[in-house]
């Protein structure tokens, strides 16, 4: 990208021959960057945004053919146009000339006319080449933003925020030689609370700044506009609506040379400052660049809306088994949170814990099929009775059914009863047989069923419901948990009093 002022690094070991191509040069608008010498004249190069470099042939130690070989030879410096000044014209020294990589020649005395013509045709031809190489590079950009983007999307925990500053850092000029990038970039977001919030992002000492600023002016779209894409190279922002927001930034030590701008309501981003003359091709990678965050917040909301619409149908579902037990309060949504907490503690994934603290709500649903006399009976059930009591398991199984979403629901109805050593129902499965759901769920269930009262049994405090599950009563025993499962649950024994003490009744 050529710079607004285009920069011509002038190298001659001859100040007169310098103060002539100044003179030459910066009345046409040019910056003139002065070296005496072919190492001075690298040095530059590295330091700052070259555009064109105009080379003196006849140097003390290292001579212009070197010093073009050197800059064609470099990644970083090859597409810079080089002209050769020479005062004999000799064949010989164009073709060395051209084996250096020279794309042109001049020959003292300079003609003023045919220097200027040089130049501007040079250059010209850079600014084609260095909008086609940037092209190219924005497509690379925007896919590894996306890419990026998608990496880290996780549509139930969608940060808007977060995706804003990963945006910026994609955007913004990180060396003072980037200068087809933006300088600073300024962001508004509308809150929760219908407040504009401000923030100005900029690269200090190769670190990305964020800072929250208030500059107190209300920008409006224009009447029945969602958004819009705005470019201003500077002499154009007098005048238009931004007029006044950037005379406000002047308090905030900003001020603005050239502007890309994307206004919305929910989130407007302002590109401030490019080192060259920015177009509607750079608002069209802006905007694009937006509406990739905005479709991922878009369906973020929307799988939101889903996954609570499901969670509420588990609970719901889940509750409507209770209605023949007796009043059992809170007991499915406790069974949920224990299991979750033992889950965590097992290193078990996210997704995992989350799957569980739902849908082991549903364990007991098979219970709608057993008739309410069972349910209810005060007292020991008879074998026959107990036999019908065994098969809820079964029916939860059936009624959940093989939706793969209720995957974990269904193992969870099937296992809750079977026992690590193989003593439990309905297939008597043993140790890793059983769904590691199960064999959680399994504790969850009996500490909180032993907590309570039920028409068969009185409720008993932590101490006892723990002392049954770790050491046994005779009906239950150790052997009848997963080990591991057993441990979880003594480290976390404290919680599930916390918990029952919390959601009781
Ligand atoms: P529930 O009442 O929700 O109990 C779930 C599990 O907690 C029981 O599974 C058992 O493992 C444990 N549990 C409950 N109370 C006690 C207790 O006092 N001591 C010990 N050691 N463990 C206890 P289980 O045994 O497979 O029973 C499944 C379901 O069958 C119970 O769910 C309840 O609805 C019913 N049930 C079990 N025994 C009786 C009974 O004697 N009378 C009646 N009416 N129902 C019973
Ligand atoms: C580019 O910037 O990528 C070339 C297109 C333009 O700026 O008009
Ligand atoms: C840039 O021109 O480098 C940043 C602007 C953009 O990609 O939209
Ligand atoms: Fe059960």
């Amino acid at each position: 990208m050529i710079a607004i002022k285009p920069r011509i690094l002038c190298v001659d070991d001859e100040i007169k021959n310098l103060k002539l191509l100044k003179a030459v040069l910066v009345p046409e608008g040019y910056e003139v960057i002065e070296a005496q010498n072919g190492r001075e004249a690298m040095e530059r190069m590295r330091e700052q945004h070259i555009d064109l470099v105009l080379l003196d042939i006849m140097m003390p130690e290292i001579d212009g053919f070197e010093v073009c070989r050197m800059i064609k030879d470099n990644e970083k410096t090859r597409n810079i146009p080089v002209v050769i000044i020479t005062t004999l014209a000799s064949k010989e020294d164009r073709v060395k000339g051209i084996n250096a990589g020279a794309e042109e020649f001049l020959s003292k005395p300079f003609d003023r006319l045919e220097v200027l013509a040089r130049v501007k045709m040079l250059l010209r031809v850079k600014d084609l080449n260095d909008r086609l190489n940037y092209a190219y590079a924005n497509i690379n950009r925007l896919t590894t933003f996306g890419e990026k983007i998608m990496k880290t999307f996780n549509p139930m925990d969608f940060d808007l925020r977060q995706k804003i500053d990963i945006l910026v850092s994609q955007i913004i000029r990180q060396k003072s030689n980037m200068i087809e990038k933006p300088e600073i970039v300024l962001v508004r977001f509308l809150n929760e609370k219908n407040n504009y919030e401000w923030y100005k992002y900029e690269f200090v000492f190769d670190k990305l700044e964020k800072v929250s600023f208030q500059p107190d002016i209300i920008i409006r779209l224009p009447k029945g506009e969602d958004s819009r894409l705005f470019f201003y190279n500077q002499a154009v922002i007098e005048g238009t609506m931004f007029e006044s927001f950037v005379e406000k930034l002047r308090n905030f030590a900003i001020s603005v040379t050239n502007m890309v701008c994307y206004l919305s309501d929910p989130v407007s981003v302002f590109s401030l400052n490019y080192g060259r003359d920015v177009s509607a091709h750079d608002a069209a990678v802006l905007n694009n660049l937006i509406m990739q965050i905005m479709f991922l917040k878009t369906l973020s909301s929307q799988v939101k809306e889903t996954e609570d619409a499901f969670a509420y149908t588990v609970h719901a579902l889940a509750r409507a088994a209770e209605a023949n037990d007796e009043d059992t309060g809170n007991h499915i949504v406790r069974v949920g949170i224990y299991s979750a907490m033992l889950a965590t503690k097992l290193k078990m994934p996210e997704k995992f814990i989350e799957t569980i603290r739902l849908q082991a709500q549903m364990h007991d649903v098979g219970k709608v099929h057993t008739h309410p006399d069972i349910l209810r009976k005060p007292g020991k059930l008879t074998d026959e009775e107990w036999a019908e009591m065994k098969k809820h398991t079964v029916y939860g199984a059936k009624i959940i059914g093989d939706h793969q979403r209720f995957h974990a629901a269904k193992k969870i109805s099937l296992a809750h009863h079977e026992k690590w050593d193989g003593s439990g129902y309905p297939n008597g499965l043993s140790g890793e047989h059983i769904p590691i759901e199960g064999r959680i769920v399994s504790i969850a269930d009996i500490y909180d069923a032993l907590r309570n009262a039920r028409s068969y049994k009185p409720a008993f405090d932590h101490n006892t419901a723990c002392k049954i599950i770790i050491e046994g009563d005779g009906r239950t025993t150790p052997y009848h948990f997963d080990p591991q499962v057993l441990k979880a649950f003594k480290e976390t024994a404290d919680k599930f009093e916390e918990i029952y003490e919390k959601l009781k009744g």
